[in-house]
């Protein structure tokens, strides 16, 4: 937890949601963004929720991400509640796999939008991503950072491709 005030609130349905939405707030971290984490959920306590989002605003909060698994309401509850940008994360917590929060979160009927990202820590970090690009849009430094981020990341692949170079010539197949 950032002593910053917080731009960005993680809501998680369950404390086992954790290890997953942990992911989201590494990517914060890294962006140096100031962000908060709570477990509230949409089913076993909806007033909780609801009072954390509609507070969220004027306490400084710009970006809400939900993480949820199961029949996963938590996104759609959240977006009900406020006018900022949700990002839902589904997470894999039955026997189907991140399916069903998946549709549960990516289904939401007009008028009320949440932008879903891929099931599990791949879809938690980008919902960390895009939390930073949303608060890009009106913060210069910001954007400077997701442009140093994204061309490290093109750097990383280079090399990787170097490193294939290398194997190949190494199992004589180059
Ligand atoms: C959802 O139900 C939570 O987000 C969690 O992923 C799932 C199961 O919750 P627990 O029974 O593990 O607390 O509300």
């Amino acid at each position: 937890m950032s002593e910053k005030t917080p731009l960005v609130g993680i809501l998680m349905g369950s404390d086992n949601d954790y290890e997953i939405m942990a992911e989201s707030a590494r990517v914060l971290k890294q962006f140096d963004i100031p962000f908060e984490m709570i477990v509230s959920s949409a089913h076993r306590t909806p007033e909780r929720t609801a009072k954390y989002v509609s507070e969220a605003r004027d306490r400084g909060i710009r970006v809400l991400i939900a993480g949820a698994g199961a029949a996963a309401h938590l996104a759609g509850v959240v977006a009900a509640e406020t006018t900022l940008p949700v990002l839902a994360v589904p997470i894999d917590a039955t026997s189907l796999q991140g399916l069903d929060a998946l549709l549960a979160m990516v289904q939401m009927p007009a008028g009320i939008p949440v932008a879903t990202m891929a099931i599990g820590p791949a879809g938690a970090r980008n919902a960390g991503i895009f939390a930073a690009q949303i608060l890009g849009t009106a913060d210069a430094d910001m954007a400077d950072r997701l442009r140093t981020f994204k061309q490290d990341m093109a750097a990383g692949v280079v090399k990787k491709s170097d490193k294939v170079q290398q194997k190949l010539a190494a199992d004589g197949l180059a």
